[in-house]
């Protein structure tokens, strides 16, 4: 079994952050998604893994290397522009050989591993399977409608009526067949190789799809919401650390449910987990609630902030007690703090694509 993660695309929906930035790259809970996802196929035991790359292609290899400190062989596949999950099997035919595989998108983050799901994979005659998950809104992913036997029947991109609550999670199991069905479908209209388009031929050609219902929690994290919600979810999971390196002085309330990265210093400040201060940072007179991840080199200094990420490099200070900045994403070298000029007002130096709640 080989391993495929696609972390191609544009990312506009993250916004100005993507501009500079692969958002597979962006951490939660102090870890990039893609980092999480190459561990999640490692421990399903694959170790050898293409990664399909569009424009960012250059940080992400920089990132990431061959994969030797995941315990993995990294091969990069160039996609010269995002024209579809399907096209991306397509070009990576060379890589997968006939070797069946998973495919996990690079922006996904799961609850749990997929060791499971890849040995059932393996056991079974099975040509693909894919994972779907119950959601509220299907009418927003793509639906699939089962058959009595289980296997499925249809599958129907964003349904105005949709036939079931089960979505497509980004996460797919192939074997060769594949190759046949990508070959033959045409480009969707918004002009892209559709992978359920690929599926959808599959089932009706009498080839075995079947689907692993996922019962976690699952996040595309496409939008800066969701990166605050998987950011939550991972949080609650992390078995918290203190590195002995890290300082905290006797003034400071750190909960339980914190982890201190190396070198990070905390001083007269309140922390309440479940939250990451990462490495170098500085906290100080500051409080940090729950579901918040400091980056490495960030300093928060005479401030508030609750379910936050701030990435490298940034700094929080000057805000007082009378404020609290929350639910927010932060960017790297960015800076929020107070003004002392009259006539008090807001001042804003954002990126294209910024938002801002006031
Ligand atoms: P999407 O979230 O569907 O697309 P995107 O990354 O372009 O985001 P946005 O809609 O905000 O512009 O992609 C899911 C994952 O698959 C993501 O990791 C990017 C990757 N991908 C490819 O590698 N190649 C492709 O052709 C496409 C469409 C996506």
């Amino acid at each position: 079994m080989k391993g495929l993660i696609l972390s191609g695309g544009k990312g506009t929906r993250l916004y100005p952050l993507t501009y500079t930035r692969a958002k597979q790259l962006i951490p939660v809970a102090n870890k990039p998604v893609l980092v999480r996802v190459i561990e999640a196929i490692r421990s399903a035991g694959v170790e050898e893994i293409g990664i399909v790359v569009g424009e960012t292609a250059p940080e992400i290899k920089e990132a990431l290397g061959n994969g030797q400190a995941w315990d993995v062989k990294l091969t990069y596949i160039h996609q010269v522009s995002p024209d579809g999950l399907a096209h991306a099997v397509k070009i990576s035919r060379d890589f997968l050989q006939d070797e069946p595989f998973v495919m996990f998108l690079g922006d996904n983050v799961i609850q749990g591993g997929i060791g499971e799901l890849i040995r059932s994979f393996a056991a079974s005659d099975w040509n693909s399977q894919i994972v779907l998950k119950e959601v509220d809104n299907p009418s927003a992913y793509g639906v699939a409608k089962l058959r009595p036997d289980g296997s499925i029947e249809q599958l129907i991109e964003k349904p105005k009526d949709p036939p079931s609550n089960l979505a497509l999670v980004g996460i797919y199991m192939f074997d060769h067949h594949v190759f046949e069905a990508v070959e033959a479908i045409k480009p969707s209209k918004r002009g892209e190789l559709e992978i359920t388009d690929a599926i959808q031929w599959l089932v009706e050609r009498g080839y075995r799809v079947y689907p692993h219902i996922h019962q976690g929690w699952w996040i595309d994290t496409g939008k800066p919401t969701d990166m605050l919600e998987a950011n939550a979810h991972v949080l609650e999971e992390v078995v918290p650390s203190l590195d002995p390196s890290a300082q905290i002085d006797e003034q400071s309330q750190v909960d339980k449910r914190v982890t201190v990265q190396a070198g990070a210093r905390i001083v007269r400040s309140v922390v309440r987990g479940p939250a990451i201060i990462g490495m170098n940072a500085v906290i100080e007179d500051a409080y940090i609630g729950p579901f918040t991840s400091i980056y490495h080199d960030v300093t928060v200094r005479d401030a508030q902030i609750e379910r936050c990420i701030i990435l490298e490099k940034s700094e929080v200070v000057g805000l007082g007690r009378g404020m609290i900045l929350r639910d927010s994403l932060i960017g790297r070298h960015a800076r929020v703090g107070r003004s002392t000029e009259l006539p008090m007002g807001v001042k804003l130096n954002l990126g294209d694509y910024s938002n801002i709640l006031i």
